[in-house]
């Protein structure tokens, strides 16, 4: 079921998209590799690649195999730091991909025009007001404003705050999607009535029957609630280092010890700090890829949002985005009432 309502509030991200309801699935490394995603896009919403630590050549095949499983529009996001960017850029242009998603950061100099020139769609994350104003300065095409709630690296700031800040002054500019926390379409309803043009999840995707995580880490998801999923402590002030939310368990604490780790080899000038950076986010690549392909849900990390505990089934992403949207379109019905 949908209503008028709902298909014009969600007329500009599914314009801007080019799919049928703007709901992005957010890349998650790992999980959103070729099934995932053209699931996502052939039920009607924007599937999105995780490159994540990937090579150029292995991008190429993924991107290529996800083309063979949907003719429908899907992206490919890039993480900021990775040292072949450029060449990501590269790939993502040879396949036509329609939009980028960068994250991980602002955009390294001359990526915005590189991705533009090609044709493609840019999409970038706004933690903050003042970045958001920035980003759209630049030539940004579209936002991402995700909050606290989130799996994976998060900033400080929840949905709800960021939404309030950021949709009243850049949703005319250009389409803003929201994440973080949400798993239900009261949610999204509301969030397109505040005047985002769509909305991204993540965690709720995760047990999708066409999502290949391991059956253990999806058993992991359906048996936790909202606490459950905590963010990483920074141990000592001279590194920083993203906080990243995941279900706890046993590895969480191997965390603290990488960090000391870490922490030690620039004290002693073995590492600079962006080589310190780099090292804890291949120990995240790691963990998460430990758990969600070889289902080591003790050791390996869980990353999982707070909306966690309103994963209680494994069904098929055209149930999930049905669900969302009849959830969406009741809520708006009820408003009009
Ligand atoms: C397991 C997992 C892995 C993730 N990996 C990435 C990633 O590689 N790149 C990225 O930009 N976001 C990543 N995210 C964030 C998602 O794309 C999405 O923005 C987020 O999950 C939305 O919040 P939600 O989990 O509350 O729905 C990840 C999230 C999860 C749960």
């Amino acid at each position: 079921m949908t209503n008028a309502k709902l298909t014009s509030l969600m007329a500009r991200g599914v314009d801007f998209l080019g799919c049928e309801t703007a709901i992005l699935c957010g890349a998650m490394s790992w999980v959103s590799e070729r099934h995932l995603v053209s699931a996502i896009s052939n039920a009607g919403g924007f599937g999105v690649i995780a490159c994540g630590a990937m090579t150029p050549e292995l991008l190429d095949t993924e991107i290529a195999a996800t083309k063979a499983l949907t003719s429908k529009p899907f992206g490919v996001n890039l993480i900021t730091m990775h040292p072949q960017l450029f060449d990501l850029i590269d790939v993502c242009a040879r396949h036509d991909v329609g939009h980028v998603v960068l994250a991980g950061g602002l955009p390294p100099k001359g990526s915005i025009e590189a991705i533009k020139q090609k044709g493609a769609k840019l999409i970038c994350f706004a933690p903050a007001l003042a970045l958001a104003k920035k980003l759209w300065r630049s030539g940004v095409d579209a936002l991402v404003v995700e909050g606290m709630e989130a799996g994976g690296h998060i900033g400080p700031v929840s949905t709800s705050v960021l939404a309030q800040e950021i949709l009243p002054e850049m949703a005319e500019q250009l389409p803003v999607f929201v994440a973080g926390g949400i798993a239900r379409g009261e949610a999204i309803a509301a969030y397109l009535e505040m005047g985002a043009a769509g909305v991204q999840l993540g965690t709720r995707f995760v047990c999708a029957t066409e999502s290949i995580a391991h059956p253990l880490f999806k058993k992991a998801f359906l048996r936790a609630s909202a606490r459950d999923a905590v963010a990483s402590v920074q141990i000592d002030p001279r590194l920083p280092v993203i906080p990243v939310r995941a279900l706890k368990n046993p590895g969480t604490e191997n965390f603290t010890a990488k960090q000391r780790e870490v922490a030690n080899l620039l004290d002693s000038g073995a590492v600079d700090m962006m080589e310190a950076q780099l090292q804890i986010e291949h120990y995240w690549a790691g963990a998460l890829r430990r758990a969600v392909i070889d289902g080591d849900v003790e050791g390996g990390s869980l990353m999982a949002g707070q909306s966690v505990g309103m994963v209680t089934k494994e069904e098929p992403v055209t149930e999930i985005i049905a669900t969302l949207m009849k959830e969406a379109a009741t809520a708006l019905e009820r408003r009009a009432a």
